[in-house]
């Protein structure tokens, strides 16, 4: 009989970084130790694996500030294939903080349904590997928890103990161990001494995603969607300078997403820009910037506006540019 599985795919972060100092903790490089040595340095593995093989696959080894489409595509296409193997269990996913939460709503929208009946996990860690108490370790188990827990499914993020959603997720610390928050949601659950205990369903009906997007693999151009800032001050020479540029870039502009002040608000020259922008056929899409609740709409706006309920900035710039390919 074929021993069931569980993939480990590696994109570098924190999780894999090295300092020159074990009491360094913010002074080290990102994405320099390879997953199968990440793997190798987890006491406790092989209990927690319950009997699983362990494979592993670098699919990147780069600090998450610099994630862009090649690797969501490379992250894509290899859970595709390593889940066409019905012996695979789960697939975890080890990524530098700054970034997962668009990564995993990246993978949440591309994902076929068959392929979230099993769990895409992504873990991380605040502090690097070389860390006189890292807390890389500790996720890494504690993904393979809820990686092989029976009610586990979709694409989720394991940190500091809590399970969180992919369209809920956000970094909301610089600096601390438990850095990432659910909003008014919360996390789905904890994992306590090898245990999950499961606060809410893991794929509620209301955040199945509405479509899944098939990317195609060939030669094909990412439409160019920027992400700008409503402040006090903040005037209309950012969007007028993107639309400016755009016709003459080899990536014209496609999208803007605005975090705007508030339920969504930007200033008066800001909306008139924005409006041009969307008549030159520039999709417009409002979200927030505050932390936490999403943008609240009453009536109809203007042609070319859109919001996405609940979802933050950088999520909503993925959404968008996934329904510009679509
Ligand atoms: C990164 O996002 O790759 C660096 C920061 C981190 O992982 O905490």
């Amino acid at each position: 009989m074929t021993s069931r599985k569980v993939v480990v795919l590696g994109t570098g972060g924190t999780i894999a970084g090295r300092a020159s100092s074990g009491s360094d903790n913010v002074g080290y490089k990102a994405g320099e130790v390879n997953i199968a040595d990440l793997l190798g340095a987890v006491p406790g593995m092989s209990d927690r694996l319950q009997g699983c093989e362990l494979i592993s696959e670098q699919i990147a080894q780069i600090d998450s500030k610099d994630m862009g489409w090649s690797v969501w595509l490379a992250l894509q296409q290899a859970c595709g294939r390593h889940l066409a193997d019905q012996s695979v269990a789960a697939i975890l996913i080890t990524h530098g903080t700054d970034t997962l939460e668009e990564t995993a709503f990246f993978l949440h929208l591309c994902l076929s349904e068959a392929e979230r009946c099993r769990p895409v996990i992504l873990t991380c860690a605040m502090r690097p590997a070389t860390a006189l108490t890292p807390d890389g370790p500790q996720n890494i188990l504690d993904a393979v928890t809820v990686a092989l827990d029976s009610r586990s499914s979709g694409v989720l993020a394991v940190c500091a103990g809590a399970v969180h959603a992919a369209q809920h997720v956000q970094k909301a610390h610089t600096y601390r161990v438990d850095a990432f928050d659910s909003g008014d949601t919360g996390p789905l659950a904890w994992v306590e001494e090898g245990q999950v205990r499961w606060c809410q369903s893991p794929l509620p009906a209301e955040d199945k995603p509405k479509s899944v997007y098939a990317l195609d693999t060939g030669a094909v151009q990412v439409p160019r969607v920027e992400i700008v800032m409503n402040y006090a001050g903040a005037g209309d020479s950012l969007v007028r300078a993107l639309c400016a540029a755009s016709a003459a870039a080899a990536s014209p502009l496609k999208g803007i997403v605005v975090a705007g002040t508030g339920n969504g608000t930007v200033n008066a020259d800001m909306q008139s820009a924005l409006e041009h922008a969307a008549a030159s056929g520039i999709q417009v899409a409002l979200s927030s910037r505050c932390a936490k609740g999403g943008v609240v709409c009453s009536g109809a706006l203007p042609l070319g506006f859109r919001t996405y309920p609940g979802l933050s900035a950088v999520k909503a710039r993925v959404q968008l540019m996934l329904e510009l390919m679509a």
